[in-house]
């Protein structure tokens, strides 16, 4: 028997499940239908990123994986490690998300479209608060300095600043968050979604309020947290420079619609994609 023909025989085992698998999503508020039968694949190690004009339902699509938002219809999973965690449980009737913190702790870490520091903290506190939640320490561990809470409290010191020099912030780690500029802030807020340590990492608008240095930089950023972390990305931008860049793969939304999906350079020539944007260029 030839090595093609054994390898063909190999059953489908759960190691060969994506990462995410998004089906049939549906997210309703109200009469309005901000995500509209929703599918997503996204495979391990890939870098994908979600466009569509404003409005479109990108930011309604992190959320309901992060479980901010319980879409009324569709399944959500997630499996890491050869398991599979439903993100979404639940009957039709009575549906139910994994609470944030758990899809966390599972290995979904994000960032948002409009940042969320801790802005009287200084950069490396904000890290750190995320790296401890790593730890099994509970308040009380904490309290007491138990022997394992100071264990805890070193690792957390040293993944902070492992995190600090990978996003180039090692220099600014005791200024106050607010006083960083917009474009540090993003890559603060990217270190403090790392430190949770992700296997899938949600990045809403991270060029937003950005100078092209730092768009340059970011698209540096993504590709090395990709590469030498092996953080599998998804990624929504309105940057077109840099999505075709740093994306494997891009899918677009328009009014909660998948309406393309394929490799950046296709997807930009899909008339249908052009026409949701000339669209919205018409309607501002
Ligand atoms: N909590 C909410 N309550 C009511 N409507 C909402 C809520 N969240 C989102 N929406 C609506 O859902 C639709 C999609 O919004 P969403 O924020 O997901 O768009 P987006 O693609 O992220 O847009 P942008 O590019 O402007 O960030 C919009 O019509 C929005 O008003
Ligand atoms: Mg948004």
């Amino acid at each position: 028997m030839s090595a093609t023909t054994a390898a063909e025989q190999v059953p489908r085992h759960a190691g060969a499940s994506p990462l995410l698998a998004v089906h049939d999503v549906t997210l309703r508020f109200g009469g309005l239908t901000s995500l509209d039968h929703v599918d997503l694949t996204v495979e391990r190690g890939a870098i994908l990123a979600v466009i569509g004009p404003n409005g479109a339902g990108k930011t309604s699509l992190f959320n309901c994986l992060t479980g901010v938002y319980t879409p009324q219809e569709g399944t959500i999973e997630l499996t890491t490690d050869g398991a599979t965690t439903q993100l979404v449980t639940g009957s039709a009737r009575r549906r139910r998300s994994r609470k944030p913190h758990v899809v966390n702790r599972i290995g979904v870490a994000r960032t948002f479209q409009n940042i969320r520091l801790f802005a009287a903290l200084s950069a490396f506190d904000n890290v750190k608060i995320a790296a401890e939640t790593r730890g099994r320490t509970g308040p009380i561990g904490a309290m007491l300095r138990l022997p394992n809470a100071r264990a805890n409290d070193a690792s957390s010191d040293a993944l902070t600043e492992e995190l600090l020099d990978f996003v180039a912030l090692r220099p600014m780690a005791d200024e106050v968050a607010s006083s960083l500029s917009y474009g540090v802030q993003r890559r603060l807020e990217i270190a403090r979604a790392l430190a949770t340590l992700p296997r899938l990492l949600l990045l809403d608008e991270p060029a937003a309020g950005t100078n092209p240095t730092e768009k340059l930089e970011l698209e540096r950023l993504i590709r090395r947290i990709n590469a030498e972390r092996g953080v599998t990305v998804l990624l929504i931008e309105h940057d077109m420079r840099l999505v075709m860049s740093v994306a494997d793969e891009v899918t677009v939304l328009n009014f909660g619609k998948v309406i393309a999906r394929g490799r950046p350079a296709e997807v930009q020539r899909d008339p249908a994609v052009v026409q949701a944007y000339l669209g919205t260029a018409n309607d501002e």
